[in-house]
């Protein structure tokens, strides 16, 4: 379809998972992609280049952002992508925990967007992404860090979206469907069983991959919080039915 011929994206952690799946697809629509992880990828399809990139690091990003933009002279899509979950409830999270989860899914997400948005500036507009959580919209259970970084990302690209306007930068933050990629491999059986209530069975993130890069892509992008906020929902429902409410309007796949 060539919808992203001629732009530049950066996805982070993109060696597995969603990344992955985003960092192809957007070749697929014909975008210059650089993937970046923690880990090395196996090989990655054509148009996609790697860099190592530790979302955490901020003389990482200067040095990977100052490269895209020195050798593609712009950026126009940064996916903020990486993330790790703990599944702690408070009372037994530690502050090691606490300070991971928030280094990777929160503190990442700003320092990506701060490294790019002098160059989004300046070449008159870019795209924001940034992966929040069903955790950091409904709550969730357990995994405390997570849920609040999750929910720290929805307000920081809301902010980012009104301070950035006038520069012509989108912001947009996406709660994925529950899938399942290596981060939940972790998952303690309860909490699968008790998420299966609300989702139903989790789809398997290779076998949907297998099926073709589009219907992934529609899986993945449910907007769920818009969904979840323009039906009134916000307060008062119960949460199994406003869960459904949002999957009747995602594309039926699973
Ligand atoms: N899988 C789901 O059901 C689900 C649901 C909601 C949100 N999400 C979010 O979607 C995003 C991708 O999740 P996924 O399921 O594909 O996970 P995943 O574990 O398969 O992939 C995450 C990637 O992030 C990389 N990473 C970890 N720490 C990093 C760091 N410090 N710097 C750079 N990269 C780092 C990992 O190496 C890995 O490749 C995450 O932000 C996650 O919170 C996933």
């Amino acid at each position: 379809m060539n919808r992203l011929e001629g732009k530049v994206a950066l996805v982070t952690g993109a060696t597995q998972g969603i990344g992955r799946g985003i960092a192809e697809l957007f070749a697929t629509e014909g975008a210059t992609v650089v993937a970046t992880d923690v880990r090395h990828p196996e090989v990655y399809a054509e148009r996609i280049a790697f860099a190592f990139l530790d979302v955490t690091d901020e003389q990482q990003w200067a040095e990977v952002v100052g490269e895209i933009d020195a050798r593609h002279g712009r950026l126009d899509v940064l996916v903020n992508n990486a993330g790790i979950i703990g599944y702690s409830p408070l009372d037994t999270l530690t502050s090691e925990e606490w300070e991971s989860v928030i280094g990777v899914d929160q503190m990442g997400v700003w320092l990506g967007m701060r490294a790019v948005i002098p160059v989004m500036r300046r070449q008159g507009g870019g795209s924001l992404i940034n992966m929040s959580s069903a955790w950091g919209v409904i709550g969730g259970e357990g995994a405390h860090a997570y849920a609040a970084a999750k929910g720290a990302v929805r307000s920081m690209t809301r902010n980012a979206a009104v301070t950035y306007a006038g520069d012509n930068i989108r912001a947009n933050a996406v709660v994925p469907g529950w899938i399942h990629t290596p981060l939940t491999d972790a998952q303690p059986r309860h909490l699968i069983k008790r998420i299966e209530t609300f989702f139903g069975r989790q789809p398997d993130y290779e076998k949907l991959r297998s099926r073709g890069q589009l219907e992934l892509a529609s899986y993945l992008s449910p907007v769920m919080e818009e969904t979840f906020r323009g039906r009134g929902h916000w307060n008062n429902a119960p949460m199994h039915r406003v869960l459904m409410s949002l999957f009747a309007n995602a594309p039926a796949i699973w």
